[in-house]
């Protein structure tokens, strides 16, 4: 059965990348676990010299200038102007907290999620994390959990392309006001990664401003920051275009005392040998835009391999179990 459950990771980056025994591997993840809080801490210490996350990872007034020229990471020979009306909509200084977070969970959008509810451990953490607008309702929460304190929303496949915010039109705007009342806290949106996510950035801000949902505010990445994550996993040996998942895990590594990972789980069978979907949300039929395809965007295999040592150290929990 094991042999059975081999897959080869190899992807378009690295077409070289061992095979990973995913049976073994999920064996390993269901031990007990311990953390190890001199390893935690260590790596804390060492990601707040590098990155600065507190103060640097939301763009705010404390950390731009009125006026300042933003370089966008990705298109980096493009820069942005932050005027007076744009500067006066960031946060005065960092919605992120001086002292850490007790516990945190990141919930990646893995369809290995389904059928384990685990709804109840994520939600139990002080602080979520989400990606990419997933659903928390109905048949899901029991599985997903319903708290989500930071989201991010894709500015191109999610705000313009999902909920067509740049048409301006009001069914749109509803549509998007409606989905996104599931979350709270923070709606962060890499606004400045190419120049065509600014100006849908900046709508989705002005739509939730406009619809008085106060109980979520959108808030901008920093491109400075993003590139500072980049480079330590570059140093690291992760030199590629890192995933919406390693990123917040790398900020959850730097604000919480104790990291739990939940639905991530990069391949298309469960260590126990069951087909996957991609996300948990996927139908069978759904078809992955060529232009958004992570195999060819990213190396999720190689991330996760990154975030095993990472658990096999002590410093983060990769949850694969049957919750209740
Ligand atoms: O923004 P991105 O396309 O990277 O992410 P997503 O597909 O919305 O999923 C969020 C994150 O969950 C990814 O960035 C991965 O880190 C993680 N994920 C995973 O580990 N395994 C999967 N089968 C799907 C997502």
């Amino acid at each position: 059965l094991l042999a059975e459950m081999l897959v080869v990771v190899a992807t378009t980056q690295q077409p070289t990348t061992a095979p990973v025994d995913v049976g073994t591997l999920g064996q390993e993840l269901l031990l007990p676990w311990q953390q190890n809080r001199t390893a935690s801490q260590h790596l804390m210490d060492e990601l707040n010299n590098c990155t600065s996350t507190q103060a640097e990872a939301i763009l705010t007034r404390a950390n731009t200038r009125n006026g300042q020229n933003i370089r966008y990471y990705i298109q980096h020979e493009k820069t942005y102007q932050a005027n007076r009306m744009f500067y006066n909509t960031l946060p005065r200084t960092s919605p992120l907290p001086q002292t850490p977070y007790r516990r945190c969970s990141v919930v990646g959008n893995g369809a290995v999620l389904l059928g384990r509810r685990c709804g109840a451990e994520i939600d139990k953490a002080d602080f979520v994390f989400r990606s990419n607008l997933p659903p928390l309702t109905g048949n899901f929460t029991r599985d997903t959990g319903r708290k989500a304190n930071w989201t991010t929303a894709n500015p191109i496949s999610q705000l313009n392309w999902r909920f067509n915010l740049l048409s301006n039109k009001p069914a749109q705007k509803e549509k998007f006001v409606r989905h996104v009342r599931q979350y709270s806290g923070l709606l962060w949106v890499s606004a400045f990664g190419v120049k065509a996510a600014t100006t849908v950035a900046i709508r989705a801000q002005r739509v939730l401003r406009e619809k008085k949902l106060s109980s979520l505010a959108v808030v901008y990445g920093n491109p400075r920051h993003f590139a500072a994550v980049r480079d330590f996993w570059a140093y690291n040996g992760l030199s590629m275009r890192l995933s919406t998942g390693i990123y917040l895990t790398t900020i959850a590594m730097t604000i919480c005392d104790e990291v739990h990972l939940f639905g991530f789980w990069p391949f298309d069978v469960s260590h126990t040998g069951e087909k996957l979907l991609y996300h948990y949300y996927d139908k069978p039929d759904t078809k992955m835009n060529p232009n958004l395809d992570p195999a060819f965007l990213h190396n999720l295999p190689k991330e996760f391999l990154k975030l095993v040592e990472l658990h096999r150290r002590g410093v983060l929990k990769i949850h694969l179990e049957t919750c209740q």
